[in-house]
């Protein structure tokens, strides 16, 4: 049990990677508030909850994220239910603003830097002021994306929001180290989740879908971002603070994946050893690897 008596707070946990954590954190001896603007996936993830005889270690706050009120709100009912707070995973989040830049309206913007950006911040700002009171520190962990690290990996409007995020937790971190509350970002790729899963497709097909995006053989599922908000919440990262950890099968190791793009196939590459001595006048070598 990793997370005995610990508290946490975590937002965007009715569905996806964030019920995957939800769920997670309870199997390893934490309480948990999920905090969530879905009533009803909020509803139904805590009965199911409560059937797997969670009950008495989850309570379930409708919350938008965007408000400030709500977010602290969130985090009051972790101390009067559960006695404190130990982790806050600002994790909540939409698609936003999708289109051309030239046609975005302030108010699409707007929402999408509401729900990605200000929501993380109430998130550090509120948890961050139990922690400094109950003087024991506190790990916070915060949704970024792959999509904040180039621009090539999702919408702009929600690229440039999740660049905020990555930095918003390295700035966070900075501040907070001294009262020894750590924060840091979570980079997934792409993750099977009610965002990313086309209501045109089956769950299955979806998954085969995004199979093929990365270079590891199968899709991210929400327990591959559990297993890292894990890691984070608990003493296993003690040391770590101010990092965006990127959880992705490999997809932005590859790069601009030119080999790919300009369709060398990977048998050319992966048949055979070449040592290639560059203008320097002397021969080049081929060896033919056994099957
Ligand atoms: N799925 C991916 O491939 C992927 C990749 C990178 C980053 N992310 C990020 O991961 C996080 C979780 O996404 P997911 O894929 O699990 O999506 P999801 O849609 O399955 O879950 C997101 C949850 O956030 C809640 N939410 C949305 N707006 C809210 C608000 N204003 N206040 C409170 N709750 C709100 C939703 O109701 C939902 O339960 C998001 O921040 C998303 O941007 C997802």
């Amino acid at each position: 049990m990793r997370l005995k008596d610990k508290v946490a707070v975590i937002t965007g946990g009715a569905g996806g990677m964030g019920l995957a954590t939800v769920e997670r954190f309870l199997a390893e001896g934490a309480k948990v508030i999920i905090a969530d603007f879905n009533d009803a996936t909020g509803a139904k993830a805590l009965s199911d909850l409560t059937a797997a005889g969670f009950g008495a270690n989850a309570r379930f706050i409708k919350t938008d994220v965007a408000k400030e009120a709500d977010v602290a709100a969130a985090v009051a009912l972790a101390v009067s239910e559960f006695g404190g707070l130990d982790i806050i995973f600002n994790n909540a989040g939409v698609g936003g603003a999708i289109g051309p830049v030239w046609e975005l309206e302030e108010a699409e913007w707007d929402y999408t830097f509401d729900v990605l950006v200000k929501g993380v911040f109430f998130g550090i700002k509120h948890a961050t002021r139990v922690f400094r009171e109950q003087g024991r520190g506190g790990s916070i962990i915060n949704t970024a994306s792959v999509a904040g690290l180039s621009g090539g990996c999702g919408p702009l409007a929600y690229s440039a929001a999740k660049a905020a995020v990555v930095n918003l937790s390295r700035a966070s971190a900075v501040q907070l180290a001294p009262d020894h509350i750590r924060v840091n970002a979570i980079c997934p790729g792409f993750i099977l989740t009610g965002l990313t899963h086309p209501s045109q497709k089956t769950l299955e097909e979806a998954g085969q879908f995004m199979d093929n995006m990365q270079p590891w053989p199968h899709h991210g599922r929400g327990a591959d971002i559990a297993g890292t908000a894990l890691f984070l919440a608990s003493e296993d990262s003690g040391f770590v603070t101010g990092e965006a950890i990127v959880v992705d099968g490999g997809l932005t190791a590859i790069g601009p994946d030119l080999w790919n793009r300009y369709g060398t196939p990977r048998e050319a590459t992966m048949t055979k050893t070449r040592l290639n001595r560059g203008t320097t006048g002397a021969a080049n070598t081929t060896r033919e690897l056994k099957k």
